[in-house]
């Protein structure tokens, strides 16, 4: 067993971030005070759009996201079942059928041309689309844009991966109706847990923040019935508490100081993989694209050799990762959705055989060389 571990992903924290929560300690707010709002502020201006709702998690921001759109009982939404569950399981919190679809190999996300006939194997209404962009590459949301048009959904980007990632001169976030970011500490920046939904109609927001917060109205403007007072409020729909903290908005205003740097240095690391591996014969990089944000690194080995490959990568502190087990293939989909092995080739085919090597802003150039080393080590003993 090797002395070091290497995580495939972790946070980042300076001095500044751990200065920024205990000021907030100090402080008379711990939740819903003036931070939450600043930093909804820091991400609607580092993504160019007009309205950020924080979430206690990416999975609250999700399920958020659908609410908004309109997914609740008998209706569907359409995402790829190369994803976390989080993405498919916030379609079905709102009572909706999760209808899964396959991926597009020059991408590994959502498949555009997989959409309508998706949608045609059910009788329910699709309210939203949900690419995912795996790993950090910008799936291109134009190519969704026909589908939910004719559909009549909204475009759910689940950009959990793929914060500071770019599209030419637009940032992931300003082309879906919605865009959802996770703030886990692998992503790109954390708040511990935490999420945010960024989107340009004020009525999306409304409504976003409206189910953060038990459904509960407080300004006289906001009231369906008579406003009695300064004292009054009315739950007007069925809300949650999903309300992400002052201390961690404090995390991640601060943190959101370095995005630049952080995905700079996922994209010089990301550099160092692709060339250090060009020539190795047994394992396919993944696709390219000037605007990745590199939240991983996944490689694809044979599918016959991947546990062993994995296994000893593992047994030498090299903390590689799956992403993922395909959504139609765990046993509550199948036993809820009737999902069978075989339903989606290429997601099947290309989940079998992926690893995701480590990848996070701290790491030094000689970590990468030692998980070139033993990914080289792995392959070659047979
Ligand atoms: C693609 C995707 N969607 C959603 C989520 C859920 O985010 P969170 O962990 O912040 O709830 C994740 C988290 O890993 C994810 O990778």
């Amino acid at each position: 067993m090797s002395e070091i571990f290497l995580p495939y992903g972790r946070q980042s924290i300076s001095e500044d971030d751990i200065e920024a929560v205990i000021s907030i300690l100090r402080g008379d707010w711990l939740t819903t005070g003036p931070m939450v709002e600043k930093f909804e502020g820091d991400v609607a201006d580092y993504v160019g759009v007009a309205h950020a709702v924080s979430f206690s998690s990416g999975t609250a921001a999700l399920h958020g996201a659908m609410h908004a759109a309109g997914v609740a009982p008998g209706s569907a939404a359409v995402a790829p079942s190369l994803t976390f569950a989080a993405t498919a399981n916030s379609v079905i919190y709102c009572g909706g059928r999760p209808v899964l679809a396959d991926i597009s190999p020059d991408t590994l996300c959502l498949d555009p041309g997989a959409v309508e006939a998706a949608a045609g194997h059910v009788a329910e209404p699709v309210r939203a689309i949900v690419p995912v962009s795996f790993a950090g590459y910008p799936v291109k949301i134009t190519d969704f844009r026909d589908a939910a048009n004719r559909l009549g959904a909204l475009v759910i980007e689940d950009a959990s991966h793929a914060l500071g990632a770019e599209r030419g001169l637009h940032k992931v976030g300003q082309e879906a109706d919605m865009t959802v970011f996770s703030f886990h500490p692998v992503k790109h920046i954390t708040t511990a847990e935490g999420g945010m939904v960024v989107t340009n109609s004020a009525e999306l927001a409304k409504r976003l923040r409206l189910f953060r917060s038990h459904g509960i109205v407080k300004s006289p403007e906001d009231f369906v019935r008579a406003y009695a007072g300064a004292w009054d409020n009315d739950m007007v729909e069925l809300g949650y508490n999903y309300r992400l903290t002052d201390m961690a908005s404090a995390l991640g205003a601060s943190q959101l100081k370095n995005i630049d740097y952080f995905v700079m240095r996922r994209k010089e690391i990301a550099v160092m993989y692709r060339e250090m591996l060009s020539e190795a014969p047994d394992i396919v990089l993944p696709p390219d694209h000037p605007g990745h944000s590199y939240h991983l690194f996944p490689i694809w080995v044979d599918g016959s050799r991947r546990k062993d490959v994995f296994d000893r990568l593992r047994g030498n502190g090299i903390g590689v990762q799956v992403h993922y087990v395909p959504l139609h293939l765990h046993t509550y989909y199948r036993e809820k959705f009737a999902f069978f092995e075989g339903d989606f080739p290429l997601t099947e085919k290309f989940s079998s055989g992926e690893i995701s090597l480590p990848i996070f802003p701290d790491m030094l150039d000689e970590h990468v060389e030692l998980v070139v080393k033993n990914l080289a080590l792995a392959l070659g003993a047979r």
